[in-house]
């Protein structure tokens, strides 16, 4: 049924509406109409309800933005690396503990032990925890399976969130270049050569994945081996995105613009003629400051990055490993304290940016006529609070397809 919410102050992030002044599209004592599960119309309370004057109104306390929009998650995760966590605060490195068979591998022993229906119902869990902060549309990888039935499996628990309408959207990506499984005897190139082969054409066929990624790095894959798995990914009609340049710069920006993937996440350590390719090809950049705030990082080049003209994305990067969090929120809070975003940057990052980055620009990530009415009612008078939250869930309503989330906990 149709209906208008009312708001002292709508964020739209729709770009026609956007000014240098206003680069989130703000509309005061504002009313949406929603019809159908999409916006009918934005506009001023007062506009609104002489247009609309018999749909029933009901009044929201705070701001109301768009949903958020989580572009990089490894949410299908089972099992807690809590003693892996310990380690590295008492002076282990990342990548030593992975070289030790910890990191990654150890997220795939649990994935691998369990069944598919636990996976699914870890999932649900976790995202319906992510749509209380607010979050309404989810990009999820696999990658802690490393062989081809316990990525499948992911796959299939990733599909089933997403046939569920009181789950945020998902949007599922491959990620079997994650690491290296133990039964690969070290050989990258093999594997690299048989996900290319055989495991991502059947994962294509059978529908299971929309992206595929890859981690392009000095301890994972080199852009050589990734290549091949992201060019059939590509003649089989999916899109590509990356993990580039968490610890060293392999030419993953270089490899990225290349292919025009449709983002290159991380980027702490990328230099001017990746940045370069990079805004050249229009490639998003997804900054996930939770990673580098937990590995005691320097942010990405972001000076640079915006100079050069590339879209900034945030997203949560949640996973066992380096971003033990489900909460978009904080990257923002991050993202604004850690890495110099304005919140509005930071806010752009998280909905328009980061739905065009997942290819649904057309569905959600902006307050306008057509798309769906993905929204958050927040209990904030403004959206600059957004971003200071440090950990507490302060949404009071949040809308997937003008149908309420809440109450998930
Ligand atoms: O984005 N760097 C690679 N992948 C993840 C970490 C995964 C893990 O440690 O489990 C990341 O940081
Ligand atoms: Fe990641």
């Amino acid at each position: 049924m149709a209906r208008i919410l009312t708001t002292p102050r709508l964020v739209t992030c729709d770009p026609a509406r956007a000014t240098l002044a206003d680069p989130l599209g703000v509309i005061d004592d504002a009313a949406i109409v929603i019809a159908e599960g999409l916006v009918l119309a934005v506009g001023t309370r007062a506009e609104i309800l002489a247009g609309y004057a018999d749909f029933p109104v009901e009044p929201a306390g705070g701001v109301i933005t768009p949903g958020l929009v989580d572009a990089h998650t490894h949410a299908p995760w089972m099992g807690s690396r809590d003693g892996e966590y310990a380690l590295r605060m008492a002076g282990a490195g990342y990548e030593a503990i992975a070289a030790a068979g910890g990191g990654i591998v150890a997220s795939m022993r649990a994935v691998r032990a369990a069944s598919v229906e636990a996976i699914a119902a870890e999932l649900a869990a976790r995202l319906g925890r992510m749509a209380a902060l607010g979050v309404t549309t989810v990009e999820c990888k696999s990658g802690y399976g490393l062989d081809e039935a316990s990525e499948r499996k992911q796959l299939e628990a990733i599909a089933e969130a997403s046939n569920r309408a009181d789950l945020p959207r998902v949007v599922p990506t491959y990620l079997a270049l994650h690491a290296l499984p133990p039964e690969a005897a070290g050989d990258r190139d093999a594997y690299a050569a048989t996900v290319a082969a055989k495991w991502l054409p059947a994962i294509a066929a059978a529908g299971l994945a929309r992206f595929v990624d890859a981690y392009v790095d000095r301890a994972a894959f080199s852009a050589d081996q990734a290549r091949p798995v992201l060019l059939r990914a590509r003649d089989l009609g999916l899109g590509v995105r990356l993990h580039v340049g968490q610890f060293a710069d392999v030419g993953g920006a270089e490899l990225a613009s290349a292919l025009h993937a449709s983002s290159v996440d991380h980027l702490e350590i990328v230099g001017p003629q990746g940045i370069a390719a990079l805004a050249a090809a229009g490639v998003r950049a997804v900054l996930l400051p939770v990673a580098s705030f937990t590995l005691r990082q320097d942010p990405p080049p972001i000076a640079a990055l915006r100079a050069a003209g590339v879209r900034l994305v945030v997203g949560s990067d949640a996973n066992p490993g380096t971003a033990p969090t489900e909460s978009l929120p904080l990257a923002l809070a991050l993202a604004v304290r850690s890495y110099g975003l304005t919140p509005a940057e930071a806010l752009l990052g998280a909905t328009r940016e980061a739905a065009a980055s997942l290819g649904l620009a057309d569905v959600t990530g902006a307050l306008r006529p057509g798309l769906a009415a993905d929204l958050v009612s927040w209990d904030f008078a403004h959206e600059n609070a957004i971003v200071q939250p440090w950990g507490t869930r302060r949404t009071i309503a949040v809308l997937r397809g003008g149908r309420p989330l809440l109450p998930v906990l």
